[in-house]
């Protein structure tokens, strides 16, 4: 299974401190933030990952992370997405990275306690469609969130005014090689965006969308506000508290 971290998009939400760098290099407690996703994927023994990035600092990444070594790496990839045209729109240059084989997804902004080893595993046995991780948060608005009826997921909404439940659509997504053809039928949401919500949607109306409760804390880090939670949830976790 492939490994891709979606490090594009410009940042705008977190200047000034994205002017002089990409935020995906700013600092969650001890470690740039590119950091937490790229050991969650090798953690899961996803080993062959590339890193889409952007923006005016993405020759940064190289610096930082080089091949990979400090990861245990023998070689990382790397491409660059032009402008922010959305989620699915930075995983539509994996395409050729991914060569037909499925696919782990991990937003460069999104940081867990815990392990996807389970899920890799459960996804491996589903064989194809997507499978998605889901965790209950206080405050769905921020998020795509998950209609769940009867055990199942009924639909997705990206940031409802009023949100059907309280489970959160993370950040870290499952897809056999077909989500390349789907990315290309998407239209850009009111946000002008390729919606990452749009491909699980259209997943689900197939029948190949299967979900999993996250274990252990889960947080973005794309805001002022999620970025010190971040910040605090690791420094928590290192300190054994
Ligand atoms: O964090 C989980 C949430 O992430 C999901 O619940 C939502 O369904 C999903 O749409 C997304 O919501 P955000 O609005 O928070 O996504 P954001 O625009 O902050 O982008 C998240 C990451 O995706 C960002 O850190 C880098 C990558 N990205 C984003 C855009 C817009 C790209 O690589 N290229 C892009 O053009």
């Amino acid at each position: 299974m492939k490994g891709v971290i979606l490090a594009g998009g410009l940042g705008t939400r977190m200047s000034p401190l994205t002017k002089i760098t990409n935020k995906h290099l700013l600092p969650v407690y001890d470690k740039p933030m590119i950091y937490y996703p790229l050991q969650s994927l090798v953690e899961a023994g996803i080993t062959d990952i590339l890193i889409v990035t952007g923006g005016p600092h993405a020759g940064d990444f190289l610096r930082l992370l080089g091949n990979g070594s400090e990861f245990g790496l023998k070689h990382l990839n790397y491409t660059y997405q032009e402008g922010e045209g959305g989620i699915a729109a930075a995983l539509r240059l994996a395409e050729y990275f991914c060569g037909g084989e499925p696919v782990c997804v991990f937003l460069g902004d999104n940081i867990i306690e815990g392990s996807i080893k389970d899920a890799v595993q459960e996804y491996k046995r589903q064989k194809r469609g997507a499978k998605i991780l889901l965790k209950e948060v206080p405050d769905p608005e921020r998020f795509g969130v998950a209609e769940i009826v009867k055990g199942k997921v009924k639909r997705i909404l990206e940031k409802p005014k009023r949100p059907h439940s309280n489970y959160a659509v993370i950040g870290i997504y499952f897809y056999d090689c077909r989500v390349f053809e789907i990315i290309k039928t998407l239209k850009p949401s009111g946000r002008g965006e390729l919606e990452i919500t749009d491909v699980n949607n259209r997943y689900l109306e197939l029948g190949e969308l299967s979900y999993s409760i996250l274990k252990g804390w889960w947080t973005d880090a794309g805001t002022f506000d999620s970025l010190r939670r971040a910040t605090n949830l690791v420094a928590e976790k290192n300190l054994g508290k």
